[in-house]
């Protein structure tokens, strides 16, 4: 069977990009990542792509103030590799309705806080002062409206009475290589299902029981 063509956004170090790369070097993994684009041009994690023989593109977002200019042109890159999905790994832009659009069902975020709790930045100083006792990630589908869109997994850690936001952000990050990976495959097998806001997974799979609680169609 033919790999989902999966394309990366992102603006930073990449250590998501890299969970999904080492999980794609395997023969089995249902996706390949055909090209990773960064808005920014000393983004590290175009080196992390580069080292893993993956076509890197910049559309430079500084200094650009017409959004829909730069989400067309960005779109206009990322269609030439055409994927199946989009993966948002770290992209730090708010993102256009016709962009969104265009991928609606095909693009995916990940978010450091068990969301709808913390959308948009700082959510991990944030959950200290809220006191919550479980913080974590998720990998939603991405809706016009940001960090709102269906969830497909979550995973949760506790919060450590002697936490500080960047042991927390340690942690966290730790689950999101976990999950992100997973949850590309779980799209590229075709076993996700949008309803509403809810997502479902066929079956939920055994070694994420407790952590991750995908619905069970
Ligand atoms: C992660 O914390 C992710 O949840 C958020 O941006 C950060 C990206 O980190 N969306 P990295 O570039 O993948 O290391």
């Amino acid at each position: 069977m033919s790999k989902a063509r999966v394309v990366v956004l992102i603006s930073g170090r990449g250590s998501n990009l890299s969970a999904i790369l080492n999980a794609a070097a395997a023969p089995d993994y249902p996706a390949t990542v055909v090209a990773v684009i960064a808005n920014k041009a000393d983004a590290p994690g175009l080196q992390v792509a580069a080292s893993a023989g993956v076509v890197t593109e910049v559309v430079p977002s500084q200094g650009v103030t017409d959004r829909a200019a730069y989400d067309q042109s960005l779109l206009a890159v990322i269609d030439r590799y055409a994927p199946d999905l989009v993966v948002l790994a770290g992209f730090m832009r708010i993102l256009t309705p016709d962009f969104v659009n265009h991928y609606a069902d095909r693009m995916i975020n990940i978010h450091p806080s068990l969301l709808p709790a913390f959308t948009g930045l700082h959510t991990h100083q944030r959950a200290l002062d809220a006191g919550v006792h479980l913080h974590g990630c998720t990998v939603h589908f991405v809706t016009a409206e940001l960090d709102h869109g269906p969830m497909i997994a979550q995973a949760a850690i506790p919060v450590l009475p002697n936490d500080t936001a960047t042991t927390l952000a340690l942690r966290v990050l730790d689950e999101e290589h976990r999950v992100y990976p997973a949850a590309v495959r779980w799209f590229a097998e075709g076993r996700l299902k949008i309803v509403g806001q809810r997502v479902f997974l066929d079956s939920a799979p055994a070694n994420y029981v407790g952590l991750i609680a995908p619905h069970v169609g």
